[in-house]
């Protein structure tokens, strides 16, 4: 008896380790039907990043956050135009509409304060008056306060990916049993029973792929001068502007740094707001067809912001790959680093820097005329074209190592 039992016991227990067996197999395999497939984006962030690149968010299919801000150039969007150059707007996933403004780059975008109204104690020299205004948010006007928020616009914006609307955005992603299971799992079951939730979702995990150290790696040189993994030549231009950058003889650092000097994790603008006289891009708006009265307001454009006062002010932008990143400003209307530092330099009034390199003639009238800031723009002595090529060469060292390749000499030979 007690022996006839011994034997059943592990009879039966040979029987369950085959039942298990199979269950476990069967799991590995992906299981039966009964189950919730295990979800192929197990991060928000992992999820993010696979719909930043997806097409099939835009109405044809087209064109997804990358076309415009490529990973692979610094975020930006670097298709060319009829010239063979990097176009200044953006043409949308219809194939003809053309944006008004530059597509800036993605990267280092999460270091943006949510947008809010404050002041600032600015760290530059000398001793510059703390800053009262609006600061951070997405976009040049601010208008969205954070990257989720942010990245629920291109989808349905006529002029980007051109869906009808948020609806429809959600029955793309449920075409893709991946998305859905990985909603689920991140979200939770009913996800997809409302269209606003499953859409915030969306927008929430592009911008926490946006947040992932991809967007900002600080490995530049200047990055890797403060790890002390790389020396500037004391004799080079770069170092001569990286002086003058944060000296007292020119105003960048008033509007461009954020943190003390040689803080890790400088971010090359402060996210203040100004309007420092840009002018219209002709060519864009003949392209994009605006009426001829069309004026960018900036700030202005921010449903939050109603004084006139803040008409025509831009988010001051970062200068990290700003090398890279032509066009410049926030329409585009600035070809070569160069042009802009000698744009800055024509608000000295004995600059000799009166005519735009890129037209041979004179700089044209800011588009926003009464609330350029010539107090800070007048500030620092007038540039030498040494001066200039410096502060250009120290720019390039602002260049993440991975786009180092991409800077172009552009007639200024900096000797790193
Ligand atoms: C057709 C081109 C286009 C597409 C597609 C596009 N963007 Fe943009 N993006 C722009 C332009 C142009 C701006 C600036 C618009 C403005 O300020 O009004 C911008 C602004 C931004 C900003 C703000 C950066 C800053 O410093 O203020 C972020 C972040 C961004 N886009 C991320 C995305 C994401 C994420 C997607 C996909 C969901 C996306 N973009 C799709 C062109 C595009
Ligand atoms: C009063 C604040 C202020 C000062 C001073 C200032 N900047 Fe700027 N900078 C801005 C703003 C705002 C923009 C964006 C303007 C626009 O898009 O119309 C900008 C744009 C730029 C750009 C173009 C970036 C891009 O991606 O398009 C560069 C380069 C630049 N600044 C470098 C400098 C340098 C170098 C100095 C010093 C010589 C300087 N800035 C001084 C606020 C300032």
């Amino acid at each position: 008896m007690v022996l006839n039992n011994a034997r059943a016991t592990v009879q039966f227990s040979a029987q369950i380790i085959t039942f298990l067996s199979i269950i476990l197999m069967l799991k590995a395999c992906g299981g039966s039907s009964n189950h919730t497939p295990a979800p192929t984006f197990t991060t928000k962030a992992t999820l993010g990043e696979s719909l930043y690149s997806d097409i099939n968010l835009s109405l044809n299919r087209t064109q997804s956050c990358a076309t415009c801000h490529n990973p692979e150039h610094a975020f930006i969007d670097d298709r060319l135009d009829g010239n063979g150059q990097i176009s200044a707007v953006s043409t949308g996933d219809d194939g003809s509409s053309l944006g008004d403004r530059n597509s800036p780059t993605a990267g280092y975008a999460s270091f943006s304060p949510n947008f809010h109204f404050g002041s600032r104690q600015r760290l530059s020299v000398p001793q510059n008056n703390d800053y009262n205004g609006a600061i951070g948010g997405q976009f040049f006007d601010g208008r969205e306060a954070d990257l989720k928020g942010q990245a629920g616009g291109p989808p349905t914006n006529p002029i980007e990916m051109g869906m009808p609307d948020k609806a429809s955005v959600v029955e793309r992603l449920k075409e893709n049993t991946d998305y859905v299971n990985s909603f689920k799992h991140l979200y939770g079951n009913t996800i997809f029973d409302n269209v606003d939730n499953a859409y915030a979702a969306m927008a929430e995990s592009i911008g926490e792929f946006e947040k992932l150290p991809e967007f900002s790696p600080f490995d530049s040189k200047y990055d890797r001068f403060l790890k002390g993994e790389y020396t500037y030549d004391p004799l080079s231009k770069a170092t001569a502007g990286k002086a003058l950058f944060f000296s007292q003889f020119t105003n960048c650092a008033t509007c461009h740094q954020l943190q003390p000097v040689n803080h890790s994790e400088e971010i090359f603008t402060s996210f203040e707001y100004h309007n420092i006289g840009t002018p219209v891009n002709l060519k864009a708006r003949l392209l994009n067809g605006k009426p001829a009265d069309f004026v960018d307001n900036g700030l202005l454009d921010n449903p939050q912001v109603t004084a006139q006062s803040e008409k025509g002010k831009i988010k001051t932008p970062t200068l990290r790959n700003v090398a890279v990143t032509e066009p410049y400003m926030h329409n585009g209307v600035f070809r070569d680093l160069k042009t802009v530092v000698e744009f800055y330099d024509h608000f000295h009034p004995n600059s000799t820097h009166t005519i735009n390199p890129e037209t041979g003639v004179a700089w044209r009238a800011p588009e926003v005329v009464d609330t350029v800031n010539r107090a800070e723009l007048e500030k620092g002595r007038s540039l030498s074209d040494n001066d200039i090529e410096a502060l250009v060469c120290f720019m390039r060292t602002l260049t993440d190592a991975r786009y180092e390749a991409l800077i172009q000499k552009k007639g200024i030979e900096c000797d790193m």
